[in-house]
């Protein structure tokens, strides 16, 4: 049998997996949600999914990929003996289609942005006039034509396969993102409005935490860590035997935590020294950021390598998302790699571009009150992933082989018990009760 590639380094492991947990979800997505339900608690209960839910279940998905060393399906199949659970596996590659869909249009807004930037078109413009700006380009046809070049891109590094496309790019360029936000931190604590933005996403209202937002939080927290529909799970396939589980799995969540707190810090200062409106959805951070940017000593520069990154940070978890369709198509059919990751480039094509028209020729097009964007992101981050989950911690908690579990856990060097039973008493009763809860409430 052929060997299966493996990450070459340490550093190549923690920094793909962040590489798949930072992207959009933290940049974009985390401040829209954060902004439309209510700030402060809204974040108390992301935060509270993270540790609860999410390390335990980045955890029990690495322990299950690399015990497997196959895709999630095969995953299943191999630590149940049978083809009982195919279901669930069924279920991911469905919320990474979709996913990829919609991500893939937002990813394209960005690479619109970069061009403009270069262009020099953000700096300078009046904060109304660029409103209407961005209603107009997402309204009309382009989102279309980046959707795909986005996707374009995506194919063309997932065919330098996994060692060289992923890991190269993921290892020089995250840590430069990271360095970047830091600085626009401290550009948005020093604006005059700063402290209303900081109140209002650091000061938890409790009466506001109602169902929905308590539902909007989980699906944000599976999001953003990528869990639920087997993407740890396939990169863990690609683990070396002493990668140290718990340990990625928190180091993991941590960034990735950090990253999305920090984008709350960029944008509600700006939210609010800017009069804007908090609740403004996912158009929020592509309104916030260009007046940010315009305010700014060569903003065109900043806001050039901004987006830029923003796009490359995209494409790391795109390239995750992706792996999970490839490796089940190659492994299920023996499709090849190149003729798996052409067939999923034109099923997102077509998908990506009924997301990117929802905004213009298709907003009438709904479904239970929403877009087929905002459908297409609701099913996958708040029904699917926490479905997914469920399933899975259930399975490594209750099913899987007990001698499996802790000699994966220990694979470098002994973990205290208390870890041990804590990541147990997680995965069989926290997780699966939490989630069912608020499925139930919502
Ligand atoms: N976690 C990624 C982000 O925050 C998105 C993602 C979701 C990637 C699911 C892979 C799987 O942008």
């Amino acid at each position: 049998m052929e060997r299966r590639a493996q990450f070459a380094t340490r550093i190549g492991v923690v920094a793909t997996t962040v590489g798949s947990a930072v992207g959009l979800g933290n940049i974009w997505r985390f401040p829209y949600e954060a902004g439309t339900h209510g700030g402060g608690a809204f974040l108390l209960c992301y935060l509270f999914f993270i540790f609860v839910i999410g390390i335990p279940v980045i955890s029990a998905e690495f322990v299950m990929g690399r015990s497997a060393r196959s895709c999630i399906l095969g995953a299943f199949r191999t630590h149940s003996g049978g083809r009982r659970w195919d279901g669930i596996g069924y279920c991911s590659i469905l919320a990474a289609i979709l996913i990829l869909s919609f991500y893939s249009v937002v990813a394209g807004w960005t690479m619109e942005y970069t061009v403009e930037s270069v262009a020099g078109h953000l700096g300078g413009v009046a904060d109304a006039g660029r409103h209407s700006e961005f209603d107009r380009f997402i309204s009309g046809w382009r989102p279309v034509i980046w959707m795909i070049a986005f996707l374009v891109l995506n194919a063309l590094i997932l065919l330098g396969g996994v060692k060289k496309g992923i890991e190269r790019v993921s290892n020089i360029l995250m840590p430069v993102l990271f360095l970047i936000l830091l600085a626009f931190c401290v550009n948005s604590l020093l604006m005059p409005g700063a402290s209303d933005g900081l109140k209002f996403l650091f000061t938890p209202d409790f009466s506001a935490i109602t169902p929905g937002v308590v539902l909007g939080a989980m699906g944000q927290a599976f999001f953003s860590l990528s869990i639920g529909l087997g993407c740890m799970m396939t990169y863990s396939s690609y683990f070396s035997d002493r990668t140290p589980i718990v340990k990625s799995a928190t180091t993991t969540a941590l960034l990735d935590t950090l990253v999305a707190v920090l984008a709350g810090v960029i944008i509600f200062p700006a939210v609010f020294s800017f009069g804007m409106e908090a609740e403004a959805g996912p158009k929020l951070v592509f309104e916030v950021l260009p007046s940010i940017f315009s305010r700014l000593h060569g903003g065109e520069v900043w806001s050039t390598l901004f987006f830029f990154l923003l796009v490359l940070a995209s494409l790391t978890s795109t390239i995750s998302m992706s792996e999970i369709f490839i490796a089940f198509v190659c492994e299920e059919f023996h499709m090849s790699r190149r003729a798996a990751t052409i067939l999923l480039t034109l099923i997102a094509m077509g998908l990506g571009t009924l997301c990117a028209l929802s905004f213009g020729p298709l907003v009438d097009v709904t479904m239970f009150g929403k877009t087929i964007f905002d459908l297409f992101d609701y099913v996958s981050s708040n029904i699917l992933l926490p479905l997914g989950g469920m399933v899975i911690s259930l399975f490594v908690g209750w099913r899987l082989d007990r001698n499996t579990l802790t000699s994966q856990l220990n694979s470098n060097g002994r973990l205290p018990r208390w870890v041990i039973v804590w990541l147990l008493i997680s995965l069989r009763y926290i997780a699966p009760l939490c989630i069912l809860a608020v499925f139930l409430a919502s």
